[in-house]
């Protein structure tokens, strides 16, 4: 089983359309189980899939409750071998309660749970929130791999220095085996900024890039509201064959 923390510390990147298309590629294209973790009190994933409510455990509850079994809190979403692992704004809550509790070490927490689950699926993505927070370290802390969704604009790049200082420090600390798999370009436009901010990623040794970039379509906002994959909503757009393409290159990679 391998974990996939999807990460950047700007918002609207679209780690979440890459989290959920990604997950579902995996699946219906390839064949694979797989489990999506909403690790953002947003709860977009959650949305996505229909799944979102405080009717029932969540991801919070996962972090909180030391007693909490990692399999009472999966749900299947209605696509076959892609479950899910729901979030709401109770995760805020959940995290500066998770600080203040000195009983455990409260980086470890979801690697452990996640032990339960090892044989049941072949990926684990997490979707994370636009933030370092103690949940969003249980994510780099429990992952692989992490995946930089990136949207070339003017400040695309704000941050990733420091994030790349952050895995580094996990991969010191408490995650040796962390690694960076690699910066995607996201809604990508044929303009010049676009051009030029993929050729200066590239031009950098340190950032790892996916060769496949996706292109910005409608589509995917279409998606978004109708709640379905984008090669579910769309199979033949832009941003679908592109997404698949990804999913080829990083399991080829
Ligand atoms: N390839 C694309 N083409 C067009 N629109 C896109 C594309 N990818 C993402 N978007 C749109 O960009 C917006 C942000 O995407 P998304 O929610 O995945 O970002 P995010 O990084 O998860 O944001 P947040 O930090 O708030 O969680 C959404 O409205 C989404 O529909
Ligand atoms: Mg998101």
């Amino acid at each position: 089983m391998k974990i996939i923390a999807v990460i950047n510390l700007k918002g609207g990147v679209a780690k979440t359309i890459t989290s959920d298309n990604m997950a579902d590629i995996l699946v219906s294209v390839h064949g694979k189980r797989v489990l999506l973790i909403d690790n953002d009190k947003q709860g977009n994933t959650s949305k996505f899939f229909g799944l979102h409510g405080y009717d029932k455990k969540t991801i919070s509850d996962v972090l909180l409750d030391p007693k909490c079994n990692i399999r009472d809190v999966i749900e299947h979403t209605k696509y076959k071998n892609l479950d899910l692992i729901s979030a709401n704004m109770d995760l805020m809550m959940a995290n500066q309660k998770l600080i203040l509790d000195s009983t455990r070490i409260q980086q470890i927490i979801l690697r452990e749970k996640l032990k339960v689950v090892k044989d049941d699926y072949d990926f684990v993505i997490i979707d994370n929130a636009p933030d370092i927070n103690i949940g969003v370290m249980n994510a780099l802390v429990a992952a692989d791999e992490v995946i930089v969704p990136i949207k070339i604009d003017q400040f695309a790049f704000d941050g990733l220095e420091q994030l790349i200082e952050y895995f580094d420090s996990i991969r010191e600390g408490l995650n040796p085996q962390l690694t960076f798999r690699g910066c995607l370009v996201t809604q990508y436009a044929n303009n010049k900024t676009n051009k030029d901010g993929t050729e200066w990623l590239a031009s950098k040794a340190e950032y790892p890039l996916f060769k496949t970039v996706i292109h910005r379509t409608v589509k995917v906002d279409e998606s978004t509201f109708y709640q379905m994959p984008i090669m579910r909503h769309s199979r033949y757009c832009r941003a679908s064959l592109d997404y698949q393409a990804f999913v080829k290159e990083y399991l080829q990679k």
